[in-house]
């Protein structure tokens, strides 16, 4: 596919959905470009659509999306309100010719995120994820190392998205309906992302999982504030194996609260017949007849990485070469997380 700059004047940016990850992420990277211009902002809520602009210097606020795409005709939307609201938004975006940058997770169901990626190869438009994690250089090392061979097979991988009491006391998220699911669908897709990135998404066969809920509806207080148990309808912890068809396998855990030693853990172990690897920072090592070595060190995983997913975004749009989250890997990961969540509810492995 093939993307053209209007090089006659900077890209016209929307971003829907004014909360902390469209301040903190979209609007400050669009500030950073000159060839792009953020003209409006839409929330459901009419005082944070306005703050929002106020505090980020847009234009103009709304609270009514049709009126937003009539009036302001953006080249570019960036959708940053809560998962069960991205399909439907991300298709209202492309309907209206406009390029797809999209929180995470793509949707709520694998069928969503299928309709999302083929309505942008029909609009012939950019659909990428904010998988941001990805975008670390750390990442992009280890997928070359590991496509080089510098680990031999790599037959275990172990993901980690774990917090030890770390259940958001904010939004909708210990909410199953609104939400989709606990801290698979919220922070263990990032490491699932990154670990199939890094093995270069390679064919998932069969899928195992458990999930517990045994703290997030006992206790209502935590690291990220207080948070009502008697509300709380999604898995706190979940562990899933995902078998390869290469014979690997790749392990999942990921909690929102779970009595382990650390606060957080965000990271992902590969491990092959020659070598291992670590990814944030990416660490490569072995042993020579007992003699431990490190054969790749770097001292600091990249801080950059919602960054570098939004810059790869707005450059495949002005035409150049990069590498985004695409729609067709969007859907990917969406099954794997529907696999799993169906593997730990029915108590049985899923064949895919
Ligand atoms: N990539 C990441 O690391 C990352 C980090 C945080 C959040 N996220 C994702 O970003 C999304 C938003 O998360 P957040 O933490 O910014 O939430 P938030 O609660 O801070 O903001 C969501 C905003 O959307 C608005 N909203 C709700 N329904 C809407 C609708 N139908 N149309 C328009 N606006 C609507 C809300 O009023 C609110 O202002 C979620 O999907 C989340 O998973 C991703």
């Amino acid at each position: 596919m093939e993307f053209t700059a209007h090089a006659s004047r900077p890209l016209r940016v929307a971003i829907i959905g004014a909360g902390q990850v469209a301040e903190k992420v979209h609007a400050a990277y669009y500030a950073t470009r000159r060839d792009v211009t953020l003209v409006a902002v839409v929330d459901k809520e009419a005082e944070r659509a306005d703050a929002f602009a106020a505090r980020n210097n847009i234009a103009r606020a709304y609270t009514d999306a049709d009126e937003m795409y009539r009036l302001e005709q953006p080249d570019l939307v960036s959708i940053c309100s809560p998962n069960r609201f991205h399909s439907a938004q991300v298709l209202q975006a492309l309907q209206h010719g406009c390029h797809v940058m999209c929180e995470k997770p793509p949707a709520m169901t694998p069928p969503e995120a299928l309709a999302m990626a083929e309505a942008a190869e029909r609009a012939g438009k950019v659909l990428a994820y904010d998988f941001h994690h990805r975008f670390a250089e750390d990442c992009r090392i280890l997928r070359e190392k590991v496509a080089a061979g510098a680990l031999g097979e790599v037959y275990v991988t172990q993901a980690r998205a774990l917090r030890r009491c770390g259940v958001p006391g904010w939004g909708v998220f210990i909410d199953k309906e609104q939400q989709g699911g606990g801290p698979l669908i919220d922070i263990g897709i990032h490491m699932l992302d990154a670990a199939m990135y890094v093995l270069g998404f390679p064919q998932v066969t069969r899928v195992s999982a458990h999930q517990f809920c045994k703290i997030g509806n006992r206790k209502n207080r935590g690291l990220f504030g207080e948070w009502q148990p008697e509300k709380y309808t999604v898995e706190d912890s979940l562990f899933a194996t995902l078998e390869l068809a290469g014979g690997g396998i790749l392990r999942l855990e990921t909690s929102f609260a779970l009595n382990i030693p650390e606060e957080s853990v965000m990271n992902v172990q590969f491990c092959g017949a020659d070598a291992g690897a670590t990814l944030f920072p990416a660490h490569i090592y072995t042993d020579d007849g007992g003699k431990l070595l490190t054969l790749y060190q770097r001292q600091e995983a990249d801080s950059q990485r919602h960054h570098n997913s939004m810059k790869a975004f707005v450059d495949r749009v002005m035409g150049q070469e990069s590498d985004v989250a695409d729609g067709r890997q969007g859907y990917r990961i969406q099954q794997l997380v529907a696999a799993m969540y169906q593997a730990a509810e029915q108590g049985e492995s899923v064949t895919l």
